[in-house]
């Protein structure tokens, strides 16, 4: 079965301060948009670096996630750290995917041009960088969901299918 990988980064909620709401909110969406069986990897870590890029390389190499999210620690708060890990360990940056996250979030909050937020490749698998607040999980991956399915056909992975509810997949017509 198709792993997905679902990371939550944040010191507070990974010492027990707070539950994790980001996380399965990102589990709640893929829950609605993704008809294809199936499973979460889950990972809760705080706002370390080396611990950020082992969750990330685990999710990629071993557990082979075609789609690994992130939520929390794009900000530029000293402790934030999420986009400089996911760019230490990713092979290919898709600087697209934070732009139109950016642009779209700003729409309803001011706030959202903080967000450092960044997307790319490590070998088969997308990672892309979420917001750690709840409410910016699906407006944000509704802002690139389109673009998601064929991304993850061109590095290799598998072809996943999806609910009515999802936004429509786009495809070229050659592919
Ligand atoms: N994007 C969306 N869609 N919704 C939001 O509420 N919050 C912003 C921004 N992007 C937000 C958003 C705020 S207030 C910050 S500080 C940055 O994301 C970084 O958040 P993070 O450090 O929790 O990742």
């Amino acid at each position: 079965m198709i792993r997905l990988g679902i990371i939550t980064i944040s010191d507070r909620a990974s010492s027990g301060v707070y539950d994790d709401k980001s996380g399965p909110a990102i589990q709640s969406v893929f829950t609605r948009w993704i008809a294809t069986p199936w499973q979460a990897e889950y990972r809760l870590v705080p706002d370390e670096q080396p611990l950020i890029e082992a969750a990330i390389r685990e999710l990629a190499d071993v557990h082979q996630c075609p789609l690994i999210v992130t939520t929390g620690g794009t900000g530029p708060a000293p402790r934030d750290i999420t986009p400089e890990a996911t760019m230490a360990v990713c092979d290919r940056l898709l600087p697209g995917f934070g732009e139109q996250m950016r642009a779209v979030s700003v729409r309803t909050v001011p706030t959202a041009i903080l967000s450092r937020q960044v997307a790319g490749t490590r070998g088969r698998s997308l990672i892309i960088n979420l917001p750690g607040k709840p409410a910016a999980i699906e407006e944000c991956l509704g802002a690139v969901w389109a673009a998601v399915p064929y991304c993850i056909d061109l590095i290799g992975g598998p072809r996943l299918t999806f609910s009515a509810e999802a936004p429509a997949p786009f495809r070229p017509v050659s592919a």
